[in-house]
């Protein structure tokens, strides 16, 4: 399938039509971002890197029963996917204290809560993504109820598979952010992509970020701990 018009221009993807309208081809950019668009950088590679790495979980997590938006990878950057109707919501799971909450709560970085916890945001960089709850989304007519229900389940499961994943390539899986949309059948599907620009991930001996906060907090080099999530990755999924 071939690139047609631009349908979206986003911070740090591109999404083309296709031939097909139940296809679209999602492209990953070089370009990264802080604080909604207040830091900006090209990182070399980054594109490609984290389009693999989402490759890997996507497949991973088709494999375990997760239904997605992803078909297959085409190109280093490029992946055809599903087209979705999405929801206007991001869903963040947390396992480990980090980043706003530990901001907000006033909590040390690095503070395991009794359980995981799940944070629902509106998707407006207008209004930086402001939290909102369960009874927000459905009185708002922002997604109905049992859909909610839906996505709270299959976001324990996610988090679990992920957890369990890169627990065998020596990751800590800190927290995630996800998006959800509906197929041309009405299906709910994970969208968007996991990659260490959406997620913490954190070296589980030596407690480094290999994630974003390498960028948004200037503690290291970003292109050589994207390269090292996905080696580690491919090592565990590509070579048992
Ligand atoms: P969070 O701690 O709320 O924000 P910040 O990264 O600004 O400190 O983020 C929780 C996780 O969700 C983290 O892994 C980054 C991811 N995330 C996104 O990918 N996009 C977003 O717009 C937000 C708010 C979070």
């Amino acid at each position: 399938m071939k690139k047609q018009t631009l349908i979206y221009n986003g911070k740090s993807k591109q999404i083309f039509a296709t031939e097909s309208q139940n296809f679209v081809i999602m492209t990953y950019k070089d370009d990264e971002t802080a604080y909604f668009g207040v830091k900006k950088s090209v990182i070399p590679n980054k594109g490609m890197l984290n389009s693999k790495i989402s490759s890997l979980i996507f497949q991973y997590l088709e494999r375990n029963g997760i239904h997605t938006h992803y078909v297959e990878q085409l190109d280093n950057n490029e992946q055809l996917c599903r087209r979705a109707t999405t929801l206007p919501l991001e869903f963040i799971a947390r396992n480990v204290i980090a980043g706003s909450l530990s901001r907000r709560l006033d909590i040390e970085e690095g503070t395991v809560p009794e359980q995981p916890i799940y944070e629902i945001c509106l998707k407006s960089d207008a209004l930086r993504d402001p939290m909102i709850n369960g009874y927000h989304v459905v009185a708002l007519g922002l997604a109905k109820e049992e859909t909610l229900t839906q996505i709270l389940k299959i976001m324990q499961q996610i988090n679990s598979l992920l957890t369990e994943l890169l627990k065998k390539s020596h990751i800590d899986l800190i927290d995630f952010k996800v998006e959800f949309g509906f197929d041309s059948e009405g299906n709910l599907m994970l969208i968007d992509e996991i990659s260490p620009d959406t997620a913490r991930f954190w070296d589980s001996e030596s407690h480094e970020h290999l994630d974003r906060d390498l960028f948004s907090r200037d503690l290291g080099d970003v292109e050589i701990a994207y390269k090292e999530v996905l080696s580690r990755l491919e090592n565990v999924l590509q070579n048992g």
